[in-house]
């Protein structure tokens, strides 16, 4: 059944001239379809030098967004359009103005996670895999990073140079990984290496001997020498470690991390969104040209 669907898309994949994005958190069905899989700069990335004439983006919505907003002539689908990003919205209306208000040379960052009216109202965007390097190369003393709190105060602590200002945003499925779960796990597996994504909380990352992007971690655990680690991150990751790894062994702590939201990606709604179309995401184009700025500008400062 799972076979004959995914033979199905691929099919109208061909005929319609079609390339399949999708996010590591992806369910693993459409992770083995996808044309493209990786981190979200990556996706960006690959959704900028597309010559489909559709892309169907197999994550959330700020990632399809910012598709379409890279790509205003290509016609941009997503599985589900209520996939959504909870961290996306959380920057209350019209702190950006009481900051800018504040300091003369103020740098509004914008975590890629984030409506594009946020990154509308931004001078550079930022993905967790670049946000480091971004944030340092920029002229600005004061930086407001938004919207994760523990990304920023990530880059904050590798950046002392920076007074970084954080927001009180976050991500709701990192910030639920335990640290008590996470010491059980280290207690089980003494030999493990921890590999953490920045949004998780800080206690989570003190912990950790890797902290980085979903393809980052990815990456790391591949060419490691060490062959046991404990992912603090959400679980659809295990889905490419363990193709790329099959002699490693990757631990979680207890609560799997899940973001619901990812999950409703299904290979049935992949094949509806494809054969009918509907589910097109739309970026007015007023709101389009303003947040093109600080994306084009995220791709332009990170190598
Ligand atoms: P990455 O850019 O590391 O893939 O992260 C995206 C994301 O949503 C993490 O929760
Ligand atoms: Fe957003 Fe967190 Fe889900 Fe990533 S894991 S898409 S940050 S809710």
């Amino acid at each position: 059944m799972e076979n004959q669907m995914k033979h199905r898309i691929l099919k109208l994949k061909t005929e319609k001239n079609a390339v399949i994005l999708a996010h590591y958190y992806a369910p693993s069905e459409v992770q083995e379809i996808a044309d493209h899989v990786g981190d979200s700069f990556y996706l960006a990335k690959i959704a900028k030098q597309s010559t489909a004439d559709i892309i169907v983006f197999c994550g959330v919505s700020f990632m399809g967004e910012s598709a379409k907003i890279l790509n205003p002539e290509k016609k941009v689908l997503m599985p589900d359009l209520s996939a959504d990003c909870p961290m996306a919205h959380m920057v209350a209306p019209g702190k950006v103005e009481e900051m800018r208000g504040k300091y003369d040379d103020l740098a509004v960052v914008c975590y890629v996670n984030s409506t594009a009216e946020l990154k509308g109202m931004s001078d550079v965007c930022v993905t967790s895999s670049n946000a480091v390097e971004i944030v340092r190369s920029l002229p600005n003393k004061n930086i407001f990073f938004i919207p994760d709190r523990n990304l920023g105060r990530y880059v904050a602590e590798q950046v002392p140079e920076k007074n970084v200002i954080l927001n009180d945003g976050c991500c709701p499925i990192h910030t639920a990984i335990d640290v008590n779960e996470l010491k059980e796990e280290k207690k089980k597996h003494p030999k493990a290496l921890v590999l953490s994504h920045p949004e998780c909380e800080g206690d989570i990352l003190s912990l950790s001997d890797y902290i980085g992007s979903t393809a980052e971690i990815i990456s790391y655990a591949n060419q490691s020498a060490v062959s046991e680690f404990i992912i603090c991150t959400e679980e659809g990751v295990a889905f490419k470690l363990n193709s790329d790894n099959p002699n490693k062994q990757f631990y979680f702590p207890r609560t799997r991390a899940c973001c619901p939201d990812m999950k409703l990606n299904t290979l049935e709604k992949l094949y509806k969104a494809l054969e009918t179309e509907e589910n097109e995401v739309r970026v007015e184009e007023g709101a389009r040209k303003v947040a093109l700025a600080p994306l084009d500008k995220m791709l332009e400062l990170a190598r």
